[in-house]
Parts: C-alpha cells; sequence; structure tokens
C-alpha cells in the first residue's frame, strides 16, 4: 500500500534507533502495541477509513491505512529519523551519554562552551535526543502496526563523523560540520504584524550565521580552542536546536490538516507539541549565547540586547510568541504557532533543511529518496 510514496524501504529500524529502543522503553511500547492491538481485533473490524471516536479512544485501530495518513507518517518517520541522527551526534560531545542515549563519550571543552547558555545543557540536549529516538521508532511501529512499510534510512548512513574525541566512528544521515543556520525563527516569533502564511518576511537573528558554512560540532580537537572559537561552535548549536525544532513545530500541526483517521490525527496532535517544548526551551537558552566573535572565521554573535538590536525584534527574554495576524489581517492578533500553511509543507521542510545545509555530501539518490517521501505526503489529502 506504500506503492504511493515509490520508495524501496529497509523494513529495520536504524541502528541507533533500535539499539535505543531496546535499552529503554522499548519493552513497555511492545507490549502497550500488542495489548493495544489485540483488543482492536477483539473488539471488531474497525470501519476503512475514518474510525469512530468511540473505537479511537478504546483501543488500536486495526484497519489498514489510508495511502494518504501512510505517507504523511512515513515522512514524518523519515524527518524524526534525521533529528534523532543530528541529535546523536550533539548528544555524543555536548550531552549525557548513558542506557537512555548510548554512544559517544563527551567533549569537555565543547560542554563547557554549552554550558555556558545554561548549566543544563548536556541534560536538555540528552532528553532531546531521547524524544527523537522514541518520536522515529513509535511512528515505524505504528505503521507497521496498521499494515504500512516502516521507514529506513541506514543504506544513507554515510555522511562523516566528528574528529573529534568523544564523537563514535559511524556514517551518519546529516552533516553538522558545515551549516548555514537559518535564524528568522527568532525575530517571526517576536513579530506583532506578519506571519510567514501571510507573506510576511523577517531579519536573521544572526546574520553571519545565514552568510556562510559553520560547524555546530568541533569537526576536530583543533577546534577545541581559541576559546571564542569553541563558543561560537557552541553559539551555532544553540541557534541550530531551536531552527530544528521550530520546523517539527510547524510541521506537525502544517500536515494534521490532511489526515483522514482520528487515531492518526491524534498521533500527530500528541508529537507535534513536544516539538514546540523543545523549541521553547531552545529559544529561552539561546538568549545566553556569548557576544563573541570567532577569531577563525569572523563569525560574529552580537549581544541581541543592545543597539542595533533589542526591543521586541531582539530583546532575549521574550521567547513567547508574541500576538500575530492570523488567517487574514482583518482577525485580531493571536498568539499561535507560525507557519502552519498545509500546501506543500513537506516539501518546504526538505528544503529548509536542505538550505541548511544538513545534508551536504549526500548522493542524489538520497535527495530523490527524500522528496518522494515529501511529495507523497504532500499529494495526501483527508478522505473521509
Ligand atoms: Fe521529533
Ligand atoms: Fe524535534
Amino acid at each position: 500500500m506504500n506503492s504511493a510514496a515509490g520508495v524501496p524501504v529497509d523494513s529495520s529500524l536504524g541502528a541507533a534507533v533500535a539499539a535505543s529502543n531496546e535499552e529503554t522503553a522499548g519493552s513497555t511500547r511492545r507490549s502497550f502495541l500488542a495489548g493495544g492491538v489485540a483488543l482492536g481485533v477483539g473488539a471488531g473490524l474497525a470501519p476503512l477509513g475514518r474510525v469512530t471516536s468511540a473505537f479511537a479512544d478504546s483501543s488500536i485501530a486495526s484497519s489498514t491505512l489510508s495511502t494518504g495518513d501512510a505517507a504523511i507518517l512515513r515522512f514524518l518517520a523519515a524527518a524524526e529519523i534525521i533529528e534523532a541522527d543530528l541529535w546523536q551526534q550533539y548528544n555524543e560531545l555536548g550531552g549525557i551519554q548513558d542506557s537512555e542515549v548510548p554512544g559517544g563519550s563527551g567533549s569537555a571543552p565543547y560542554t563547557h562552551a554549552l554550558r555556558k547558555l545554561d548549566l543544563d545543557m548536556p541534560q536538555y540536549i540528552h532528553d532531546n535526543t531521547e524524544d527523537e529516538i522514541t518520536h522515529a521508532a513509535f511512528i515505524n511501529a505504528y505503521l507497521k502496526s496498521r499494515g504500512a512499510e516502516p521507514v529506513s534510512l541506514d543504506r544513507f548512513r554515510n555522511l562523516p563523523s566528528s574528529k573529534a574525541s568523544g564523537a563514535q566512528q559511524i556514517g551518519r544521515l546529516t552533516n553538522l560540520m558545515e551549516l548555514t543556520v537559518d535564524t528568522t525563527w527568532w525575530t517571526r516569533y517576536r513579530s506583532r504584524s506578519a506571519n510567514p502564511d501571510l507573506g510576511g518576511s523577517f531579519a536573521p537573528a544572526v546574520k553571519g550565521l545565514a552568510e556562510g558554512k559553520f560547524p555546530a560540532i568541533p569537526p576536530s580537537d583543533k577546534d577545541l580552542h581559541p576559546k571564542d572559537h569553541i563558543q561560537a561552535i557552541a553559539n551555532t548549536a544553540g541557534f541550530h536546536f531551536g531552527t530544528i525544532e521550530q520546523g517539527g513545530t510547524s510541521l506537525y500541526p502544517q500536515l494534521a490538516q490532511r489526515v483522514s483517521d482520528p487515531e492518526v490525527l491524534r498521533i500527530l496532535l500528541s508529537i507535534g507539541p513536544t516539538e514546540a517544548m523543545h523549541l521553547q526551551t531552545w529559544h529561552d537558552k539561546v538568549g545566553n549565547a556569548p557576544a563573541v566573535t570567532d577569531p577563525t572565521n569572523g563569525l560574529m554573535f552580537p549581544n541581541l540586547n543592545e543597539p542595533p538590536f533589542g526591543g521586541e525584534d531582539f530583546q532575549t527574554n521574550l521567547i513567547m510568541p508574541e500576538p500575530t495576524v492570523f488567517l487574514k489581517k482583518s482577525f485580531p492578533t493571536v498568539s499561535i504557532i507560525r507557519p502552519t500553511h498545509t500546501k506543500g509543507a513537506a516539501m518546504g521542510a526538505v528544503k529548509a533543511l536542505t538550505d541548511d545545509g544538513l545534508f551536504l555530501g549526500h548522493s542524489q539518490e538520497f535527495f530523490i529518496a527524500l522528496k518522494e517521501l515529501a511529495s507523497a505526503a504532500d499529494a495526501a489529502v483527508e478522505e473521509g
């Protein structure tokens, strides 16, 4: 039924995802799903397409997913596998390596620089990483439970790891060492008069991050000094955390508007807001990024509270969404996630990640596979 996506997939989860899942909530989730599926079958056949609310409230649906719902979940599984891969790299060097998020052994100078943003940064990086691993594993397990093919990107895990001490030497899906970070989300969430869904455009918080290629993890031990260089790398990571998580914060409501099965909608409405929790955390932390200039490449992080910055567009303690225009400019302004337009949302996410340099080094085959998953998701329409 997944021929709609047109992408050959492996049936296994990513190695890191599977390994972590085994060691953490795997058994709990497996028994939950097994119990739920058994209950669904026992309760009788679910209607095709939409399931009734009563059914959705009391058990796990057992009918086959519609083509559109499967395509949306498959794209989200791919997005979560990509998120898990990048967060795993951050955790190996700057997070907490433990049985919940194994791999790597940490980089003390990088972690020290990250902790300038908040003393709890390693914990937050760890928890964000674990969240993404569980998002990917859950969506894939759910796809399987509804007779759809799960997504694996394992064949594309070919990008190099950081050579810095503390990183695992394994193939990666994402490149965190040549990022062009879009920080316009910072000013977008502070605007009271513009919304990307109504044609608004926004200035970057850190202009320099949009004008070159910068590492967000130390590429090697040579990058652990001088002090302002490793601080600039940690600051880049701090802004990239927000860039990634604001993407997820928009993606779930964008795609939720086109699912047809209430249980699939429930999944999107239950995972999506956790992305907003991540965004809110990173939005707050990166406001503490020290104003530094990287002596190796000139990348400048300004003090956003001082002229020519400051005010509502930049002030670092304004971390909740300012109310803005929504749907029609004649309506009163409202505090909302932005953007939430649904047309072309999956392809838009792929473009944003690609433009950030996250996939630098991948073969054409990778981009073709990802775009096929995205275009299948964007072709999904609610089937009532
Ligand atoms: Fe996620
Ligand atoms: Fe996320």
